[in-house]
Order: C-alpha cells, then sequence, then structure tokens
C-alpha cells in the first residue's frame, strides 16, 4: 500500500476523491507529488473497488498553481526533458484510465494544474476557478501535454492565444470554450463530481472503458480510431453485461450490470 505526503485519498461508495494536499504553496506539484499522483491513478486502475476518480485541491483557493516554480527553476536542459516525459507518462496514465476520472476544479489550475485538469476525462468548476498555461511568463512552456490536450479540447486559434498569451480565464469563460464541462458553485463542486459518477457507474463498465479509449483513439494518429470502434463495439457484443442490458430494455426493466 503506497503513503502519501502530498495527497490525501478518500475511498467512498466506490468514488476514490484524490487531493492534492499543498494548499500554503497552492497545491504546485513537486516532482514528488507527481510520484504520489502515478501511484495514486496506478490504484484506480488496479483497485477493484474503485469504480471511478476525482482530483481536486486541498483549501478554496487553488486546484493546482503549476509545477513547483521552486523545482523548475534548478533545471538543466538534460533533466528538463525527462521531468517534462515523466509528468507526461503519469498524466497520459490518467487520460487513459479505463475507469471514469473528473477533475474538481476548486480555484486556481494554471501550468501543470491545468494540464492536469486537462489529462482528466473531464472537468468541473467552482466559480472561482481561474484556468490558464502561463508558462511563457517564466520562459517556459507547457511541459506535461498542455501544448497537445489544450489543442485537443479548444482549437487551434484559442489555445495559441491562451498559450502565448499566459492569461488566466474565468471559469465560465472556460466552459464558453469548452474547457470546462459545468460550473457550479465551490460547495457543491464534489457534489456535482460525484454525482456525475454516480450515473456513469449505473452503467457498464465495460462500455465506459471502451467509449474513453475510442475517444482518446481520435488524437493517436497512429491508430484507425473508427477500426478501434468496431473491435470495441464487437467486444461488448461479447459480454455478460451486453446481454442484460439489451434483456433488461425487452423486460422493461433497469439493468444490474457487473462488469462482465
Ligand atoms: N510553484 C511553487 N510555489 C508556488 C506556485 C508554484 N507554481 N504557485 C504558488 N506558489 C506559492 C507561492 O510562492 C507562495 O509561497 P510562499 O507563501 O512560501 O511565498 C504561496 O504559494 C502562495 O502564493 P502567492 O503567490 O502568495 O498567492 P497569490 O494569491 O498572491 O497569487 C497566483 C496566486 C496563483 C496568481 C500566484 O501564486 C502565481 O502566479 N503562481 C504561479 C503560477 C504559475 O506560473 N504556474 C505555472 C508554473 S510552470
Amino acid at each position: 500500500m503506497a503513503t502519501y505526503e502530498n495527497l490525501l485519498l478518500d475511498l467512498n461508495n466506490g468514488i476514490l476523491t484524490i487531493t492534492i494536499n499543498r494548499a500554503d504553496k497552492l497545491n504546485a506539484l513537486n516532482i514528488e507529488t507527481i510520484r504520489e499522483i502515478k501511484n495514486a491513478i496506478q490504484q484506480v486502475y488496479d483497485d477493484e473497488d474503485v469504480k471511478g476518480a476525482i482530483f481536486t485541491g486541498a483549501g478554496q483557493k487553488a486546484f493546482v498553481a503549476g509545477a513547483d516554480i521552486s523545482e523548475i527553476a534548478e533545471l538543466s536542459e538534460l533533466n528538463a526533458r525527462s521531468f517534462a516525459e515523466r509528468g507526461q507518462e503519469v498524466f497520459a496514465m490518467i487520460e487513459r484510465c479505463n475507469k471514469p476520472v473528473i477533475a474538481a476544479v476548486n480555484g486556481f489550475a494554471l501550468g501543470g494544474g491545468c494540464e492536469l485538469a486537462m489529462a482528466c476525462h473531464m472537468r468541473v468548476a467552482s466559480e472561482n476557478a481561474r484556468f490558464g498555461q502561463p508558462e511563457v511568463n517564466l520562459g517556459v512552456i507547457p511541459g506535461y501535454g498542455g501544448t497537445q490536450r489544450m489543442t485537443q479540447l479548444i482549437g487551434k486559434g484559442k489555445a495559441m492565444e491562451l498559450m502565448m498569451t499566459g492569461d488566466m480565464i474565468t471559469a465560465e469563460e472556460a466552459r464558453a470554450l469548452g474547457l470546462v464541462n459545468h460550473v457550479v458553485p465551490q460547495e457543491d463542486l464534489l457534489l456535482k463530481c460525484n454525482e456525475i459518477l454516480g450515473k456513469i457507474m449505473g452503467k457498464a463498465p465495460l462500455s465506459i472503458g471502451l467509449v474513453i479509449e475510442c475517444v482518446n483513439a481520435v488524437f493517436n494518429k497512429d491508430e484507425n480510431g473508427y477500426q478501434t470502434e468496431a473491435n470495441s463495439f464487437a467486444r461488448c457484443c461479447s459480454s455478460e453485461d451486453f446481454v442484460e442490458g439489451t434483456t433488461a430494455f425487452l423486460e422493461k426493466r433497469k439493468p444490474a450490470f457487473k462488469g462482465l
């Protein structure tokens, strides 16, 4: 069982809430926290009791205010590359997770914080949340997948503007851009995320995992997403949950999925 210095983990009703817990540093991601996030997301993959996950930040001010600038300041070219690759690998694990992962963005989501949120399958923000990629102010660029995922999520023109100006945008502006799915009062944030995950958890788990895989396939230029979809569709049709889902519909009752 992994131990955590910078994260709080809470498993409730199948939902693992992972809280980045460095509130005095606005939950900035130091290297140790990235390592811990890797262990936590590995638990989401491996633990059968975990059906979905939420990432959020401790306190009411910040989700994550970026990678830890005191560590970035010390990077040389050589270790900067592996620094970026390590973070990218962890965030790719989140993106590819076969169980739903939601970012509950409770305040500043800047730099690596915005990148963490974008690696999740969807984002719900509190009204006070602020998003941005301010790396150009420091003489760097996003390094944890931000240039790629922001462009995927909001399109090239807006992504170029946000990443070149380093501007911060409000939760409502982020919603209008499609960066955020919902904006809610801060006191309702976790409730809303739990509600969405609760709804998803009522569906066939295999279908959910394959929806994630197929949607991600859109952005993999080496993969034929239509083929991935057809294969996944066929896979569903050989599952027990498919028999249960279709039978329940015909018998006019609610399906009881087993994840088989
Ligand atoms: N890395 C390391 N420490 C950070 C941090 C980061 N990304 N963001 C905030 N902190 C620390 C501050 O240094 C400060 O620590 P201190 O109390 O020991 O001095 C503490 O968190 C509180 O931040 P502070 O700047 O005093 O809060 P604020 O309300 O005045 O401003 C922000 C909030 C988010 C606007 C500001 O902290 C900020 O611009 N942070 C950096 C954002 C960024 O550039 N992220 C991308 C990094 S690649």
